[in-house]
């Protein structure tokens, strides 16, 4: 079956799905600078804690091999590959994703082989090493999100004994899936997962306010798919979980996360911490669907994550196609409306943390992490390269 492809890569051409226009228009940008995909990210027309680490390592191997690299020795090469990085890692702050890929593409970069090479010689290796890296960062992607399907679904099959003849209900939120990622998607991957395997009974998914990633994208996708699903608003899931978990069979909340640090605590969409909590309350199955290139080890507690805000604006207006008198909806003509006073104040941080005693299980494409007797995650097995 077709999937949704929110980024489209070839060597030298990036094209990105401006996710400001769905699910109405689908309309893809051509982005070849690192300027290009700053402005991209910043302004969330690519979002999703993989894509934008895809999105900014594309962008920057584009532009290496478009020329824009005029330096003339191997150190100033590296220096102004490293500079272009930095630059993107100021792009969004709380997903570790791109930072994580940006510590990987700096490697690269240093040790590409250029022992005994002579300038140009030397330069076009270094490049070479950066775009091979780049690009491997795109493919590991969707491996990754297939491995956390299956992980995710069999975890949750053993928890329920979930089986064809008695499947789970769940509830996500926020956008995880081809949208979110190079493809398949992360907790919206064990969504799709427990589908195509049978043991999924029906799918909810949050509006996701303020920016409607859960109406505008997870249900687009979970429609194309042909998912079993319905959409709520975020302040209904307490219902939800009080008036249908047993009839529904709903098991889990899953997740995605924009970071995960040390001690297993996730920074993920504003709206998530809420979720957690009403998961307990309601024995509910907590799951955080994470690759490890969203897991960081150098911040030992969710106190330590730097939580983005964003404008007021996002909560006083918004967007979207206009429906015309008999109800039908005319993609061709959008509208900005006021929701609001538009004289308010307005907080509006983008994330939450939700602290790992909340959580049951980080699902990552190594495998299923669960709490040991001191009710800590421990991540050395599933990431022991990274571990000190
Ligand atoms: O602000 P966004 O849309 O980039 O935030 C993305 C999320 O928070 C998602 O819920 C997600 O879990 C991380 S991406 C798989």
């Amino acid at each position: 079956m077709a999937t949704l492809q929110a980024i489209k890569y070839e060597r030298g051409r990036l094209l990105v799905l401006d996710q400001l226009r769905l699910p109405h228009e689908n309309h893809y940008d051509e982005v070849s600078t690192a300027e290009e995909a700053f402005e991209c990210i910043r302004s969330m027309r690519v979002r999703g804690a993989p894509a934008i680490a895809i999105v900014a390592a594309l962008a920057h191997a584009v532009e290496l091999h478009n020329g824009s690299c005029t330096a003339t020795t191997p150190e100033e090469t590296v220096a102004y590959i490293e500079s272009r990085l930095d630059f993107l890692r100021e792009s969004r702050p709380t997903a570790v994703d791109l930072s994580n890929a940006i510590s990987l593409l700096k490697l690269a970069a240093r040790a590409a082989k250029i022992e005994g090479l002579a300038h140009p010689e030397a330069k076009a290796a270094i490049l070479n090493s950066y775009i091979e890296a780049a690009e491997k960062i795109l493919e590991k992607d969707i491996e990754n999100n297939k491995s956390i399907g299956r992980y995710g679904s069999l975890w949750l099959s053993q928890q329920f004994n979930a089986r064809r003849d008695r499947p789970i209900s769940v509830l996500t939120h926020c956008n995880t899936g081809s949208l979110a990622t190079s493809g398949h998607g992360t907790a919206l991957g064990i969504i799709r997962t427990l589908h195509s395997e049978g043991l999924l009974k029906h799918a909810y998914c949050t509006e996701t306010r303020p920016y409607n990633q859960g109406s505008r994208l997870t249900s687009f996708e979970l429609v194309f798919e042909g998912i079993p699903s319905t959409l709520i608003t975020d302040s209904m899931a307490g219902a939800l979980f009080a008036l249908h978990r047993e009839r529904m069979n709903i098991g889990a909340v899953i997740v995605g996360a924009d970071r995960v640090v040390r001690n297993g605590d996730t920074a993920n969409k504003i709206g998530t911490y809420a979720l957690a909590v009403l998961a307990r309350h309601h024995g509910v199955k907590f799951v955080v669907a994470a690759p490890t290139t969203s897991i960081d080890l150098e911040t030992e507690t969710g106190e330590g994550i730097k939580i983005e805000e964003r404008k007021p604006e996002e909560l006083t207006q918004i967007t979207g196609a206009v429906v015309n008198a008999d109800g039908s909806v005319d993609t061709s003509r959008t509208a900005r409306v006021a929701t609001a006073d538009q004289r308010i104040g307005v907080w509006n941080p983008a994330f939450d943390v939700t602290p790992h005693a909340l959580i049951d299980v980080i699902v990552t494409e190594r495998g299923a992490v669960v709490k040991g007797a001191d009710g800590k995650f421990n991540f050395s097995q599933v990431l022991p390269e990274r571990w000190r």
